[in-house]
């Protein structure tokens, strides 16, 4: 039957195609090295399953060759990716799909849910990656992405919210021309543009139908679990001058310093390397050096300031934008600046 497809889905399929990392589980898709990575992927990060993931298949080609293997083999295999009960379900898998499906790992999420180890995210993204399925898939990455596509600030330990966003997801894998890319298209959206703070939305395909970024809230969406202590943001702000003038930004409307501005700035929970902060601030940057680190208490969160100096590349151009602007250093104070920006304005004056 044919199933009409829906904007969103096919932008995001369309993105998908042509900007999927090579990752070694995507070069030749089988259900056997789609369970292995996604069991690997659990709780970790892609860069460390990145150099385990061939030799791992290698040693064990097949469910049975795992199936068969001695514990201290499977756990030596696993070593560098933690979390080793994954290991042992992986094997306790291997040992079901040999006794119950004849060696070949099924492709259906029914069958999928009987292997230790496999919940319904997993089942979902093998039955849609690999056997073609329109099943959903919620993950983090998925979830936050959901939840700003269609403003939903519910709080993500919600038993509401994450139902919300399973029905999302069921919603746009049905009206999907292809399961596979748009699953996996999402997971990928999630990780690479629609991160958890300082979302690149200028490069994400679907920025047309999220509301939460007309709305101007996908820096408080999805709402931050409740923590008991002060939350801690790492605020890494960039310093260019041009000129005698000063490139600043101005932050979102909601949230700390809401409509304030000041220099380009990335936040997020971690502090980041120089890299990660030039890949992350949405301007052409060549270079930047740090200057120093300040630290703020305020009511309810610590700051911590990274400050570093930088140059846009030669010939580059600002992007136009309301909310970016040249300003002289002497017509800073008529602008609404956060405390963030007068600290980092301070350290630059007194360097
Ligand atoms: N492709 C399929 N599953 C994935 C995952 N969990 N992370 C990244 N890419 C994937």
């Amino acid at each position: 039957m044919a199933r009409s497809t829906c904007k969103t889905a096919r932008a995001i399929e369309a993105w998908f195609a042509a900007n999927a990392r090579d990752l070694p589980w995507r070069r030749d898709r089988t259900p056997w090295r789609a369970l292995v990575s996604e069991l690997m992927l659990q709780q970790t990060q892609v860069a460390r399953v990145l150099e385990r993931f061939e030799p791992f298949v290698q040693r064990f080609p097949t469910p049975l060759a795992l199936a068969e293997a001695t514990e201290h083999d499977v756990l030596q295999m696993w070593q560098g990716l933690g979390y080793y009960r994954r290991a042992r379900n992986l094997q306790k898998a291997a040992i079901v799909v040999v006794a119950q499906y004849g060696g070949a790992v099924p492709v259906d999420v029914e069958s999928l849910l009987t292997l230790p180890g496999v919940g319904r995210y997993t089942a979902g993204s093998i039955a849609s990656i690999v056997g073609g399925h329109a099943v959903p898939i919620v993950d983090g990455n998925v979830s936050r992405l959901l939840a700003r596509l269609h403003c939903d600030d519910g709080a993500v330990e919600d038993a509401g919210f994450v139902r919300r966003m399973w029905a999302r997801a069921t919603a746009l894998v049905e009206r999907s021309a292809e399961p596979s890319l748009l699953n996996e298209g999402m997971m990928e959206l999630g990780a690479r543009v629609c991160t958890p703070s300082g979302p690149a939305c200028g490069g994400c395909p679907i920025r047309q139908q999220c509301a939460a970024r007309q709305a101007s809230r996908q820096h408080e969406i999805p709402r931050p679990k409740r923590r008991a202590a002060s939350q801690v943001i790492h605020h890494h702000a960039v310093v260019i001058r041009r000129r005698g003038r000063w490139l600043v930004e101005k932050r979102p409307a909601g949230g700390l310093w809401g409509g304030l501005w000041q220099a380009p700035a990335v936040e997020c929970p971690l502090e980041l390397g120089v890299e990660a902060i030039v890949e992350r601030v949405p301007l052409p940057i060549a270079n930047a050096v740090r200057v120093d680190t300040l630290t703020r208490k305020l009511t309810h969160r610590t700051v911590h300031l990274h400050v570093y100096e930088g140059t846009l590349c030669k010939g580059a151009r600002v992007p136009a934008d309301e909310g970016l602007q040249w300003v002289r250093r002497g017509d800073l104070g008529e602008l609404p600046l956060s405390s963030a920006a007068w600290a980092v304005l301070d350290l630059i004056d007194s360097h």
